[in-house]
């Protein structure tokens, strides 16, 4: 997720631009650029932040220009990758929001044809395609370049001598703002309600040519209309994209998130992982990782265990890293949203000196992390701005699956229906956020408790523990997640009237006993909210208040419970009126040991 901008009046166009890119940073920001044109056409970009370029660039003329602010997927953050990304003239420029799924091949035919590449970006080919086709006409040529791609796209074309800018879209926002004698093309609203609140949303496959007096939209060559909206927001509530916190606004992208990246895996035509487990040199998968991301290692291990069928461990990386073992025969996978977590990065480092090799699922191209291990697997979360992890949890647990789907032992009618699965999670996590107003009930009743108990056995263990470090991070209630057999070895001594227990049960072979937990649990007068497939009797009946569940394959409920308990855990926080997205003590990401 990038931010691109682009304006066109009669006022300068630079202060603009780098005002507009600021407010997309949110989007993205480890590399940015714009690009003008006055008598020919002058870009700028590095990887910087925003107000970093701002001070370093000269005091650039002209009216018509634009901008991107970068979240590298494809080529690390660098001045060479970062956008505008240009022709072989020099004439054209383009930036760019999405993933061209073909860009290799298209590569090929256009170096094949004579053209040359500056950087390892998809983006790049959209600038040659352009130069490819231009036979006079812009619009045109974009259009058939457009015609060539594969994968999602914003985009926005600046070329010399040309006075308009061409802009198109597909499963990528745009927007365009209208003003007086001056219009803009944007990602998002924030960055141009500086400006205007005069606003126009493109549809899937609008291509818009865009001059100072003027907003012309074309669909498969022909005129259509749009409406034009105007927005109440301030920037900062459309940052948010009208969530009050980003922790709700990133709760409510995981549909989005969890589809893109199970396209990008199956889209992939080499392996994702590429891991040598058939040849039996490996005995052991160890996957290592702190906070919210050791908690997807650990469902990672039962995931691992069921569907492979060899032994996997999941570690702390802070404690790994003063155990004197290091296990031999072994796959390590490292994750880490950010990349830059210290304890995991020194875990990584002490496993590559014993010589293991180390894979890492993280969400950050070019972090530290991506570098210092053999292969990157990236998920496609986005930038998280939130300290509680939400979105980039149940994306990790999406490479997981594909991890263990594409090293399975199991039957192929067992393969199919779980890749059947794995397609309809985006829409089963839809099915809980439409039960938001359930939970915002629940939340309001377990406000009032200053402790908590969640319990779960099995792949859903470690999303009592997700449950639980998301209400201590947002809410500042003590929280405590148990194997649920767990409970009778000591915690009993805790339950009272005052303890809520949030038990997790799944239809699977551990449902019995979770019943009797529940049981054991009642017993001792404690409040007890269930987690539940729809239609479970048993549980209604005993469950003060239950959370019904969609029915899915058991090995998928950690995905759906945890979002649920994530928004158990924000209505819980907001009721309590805490900073919810920036909570005291903690970081994004931990960079010191
Ligand atoms: C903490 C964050 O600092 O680090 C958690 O607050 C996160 O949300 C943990 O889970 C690990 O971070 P990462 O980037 O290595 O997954």
């Amino acid at each position: 997720m990038c931010g691109i901008i682009g304006f066109i009046g009669e006022r300068q166009a630079q202060p603009i631009l780098l005002g507009c890119l600021a407010k997309l940073e949110y989007r993205g920001y480890d590399s940015c650029g714009i690009a003008l044109v006055s008598d020919s056409l002058k870009v700028y970009k590095d990887a910087v932040r925003v107000e970093q370029l701002a001070k370093a660039l000269p005091r650039l003329d002209g009216t018509v220009g634009i901008g991107h602010t970068r979240w590298a997927t494809h080529g690390e953050p660098s001045k060479i990758n970062a956008h505008p990304h240009c022709d072989c003239t020099g004439r054209i420029a383009v930036v760019h929001n999405g993933i061209i799924n073909n860009y290799q091949s298209l590569r090929r035919q256009l170096t094949s044809e004579g053209h040359k590449f500056a950087s390892e970006t998809d983006t790049e080919v959209i600038a040659h395609l352009v130069e490819k086709y231009y036979q006079g006409d812009l619009v045109e040529a974009v259009e058939t370049a457009l015609r060539d791609v594969e994968g999602s796209y914003a985009i926005i074309v600046l070329m010399a001598g040309e006075s308009n800018l061409v802009a198109a879209r597909k499963d990528s926002p745009l927007i365009i703002g209208i003003g007086d004698r001056e219009n803009f093309i944007a990602s998002d609203v924030p960055a141009i309600l500086d400006y205007t609140n005069r606003v126009i949303y493109l549809e899937e496959g609008d291509v818009v040519i865009v001059t100072k007096d003027e907003v012309k939209v074309r669909r498969d060559g022909a005129k259509v209309i749009r409406q034009e909206h105007e927005i109440l927001w301030n920037a900062e509530q459309a940052q948010k994209g009208g969530y009050e916190h980003f922790m709700l606004k990133e709760i409510h992208e995981q549909p989005k998130v969890i589809r893109a990246t199970v396209a990008e895996y199956m889209a992939e035509t080499e392996p994702v992982f590429d891991l040598a487990l058939a040849d039996g040199l490996i005995s052991t998968m160890l996957i290592l990782a702190c906070g919210s991301s050791y908690h997807a290692a650990l469902a990672g291990k039962y995931i691992v265990e069921e569907l492979v069928g060899i032994s996997a461990r999941a570690e702390l990386a802070s404690e790994f890293n003063y155990s004197t073992y290091i296990p031999t025969r072994t796959q390590a996978i490292a994750i880490t949203q950010s990349g830059e977590t210290a304890d995991t990065l020194r875990a990584i480092r002490r496993l590559k000196e014993a010589g293991c090799r180390v894979i890492v699922i993280t969400n950050v191209v070019g972090s530290t992390a991506s570098r210092i291990t053999d292969r990157t697997v990236y998920i496609r979360a986005g930038p998280e701005i939130s300290v509680a992890a939400t979105k980039s949890f149940t994306a990790q647990l999406m490479a997981l699956y594909w991890l263990a789907l594409s090293q399975s032992k199991v039957n192929i009618r067992r393969l199919d229906s779980l890749i059947m699965g794995l397609r309809q999670l985006s829409g089963k996590v839809q099915q809980v956020l439409d039960n938001e107003e359930t939970i915002v009930e629940y939340a309001n009743y377990l406000s009032q408790y200053d402790n908590a108990f969640f319990i779960g056995r099995g792949v859903n263990f470690p999303v009592a523990l997700e449950g639980a470090l998301k209400l201590k991070e947002v809410s500042y209630i003590h929280a405590e997640g148990y194997a649920a057999g767990e409970l009778k070895h000591g915690p009993f001594a805790l339950l009272s009237s005052k303890t809520p227990v949030i038990a997790i049960v799944a239809q699977d072979n551990t449902r019995e006993a979770m019943l009797t937990n529940i049981k054991e649990v009642k017993s001792r007068g404690a409040p007890l909210i269930a987690l539940a497939p729809e239609g479970d009797e048993a549980i209604e009946e005993l469950a003060d208040q239950v959370i019904t569940m969609p029915p899915l394959d058991a090995i998928f409920s950690p995905v759906v419970n945890t979002v649920a308990l994530q928004l158990l855990a924000y209505y819980i926080a907001k009721q309590r009126g805490c900073p919810i997205d920036f909570p005291r003590n903690l970081a994004k990401s931990v960079t010191v040991e």
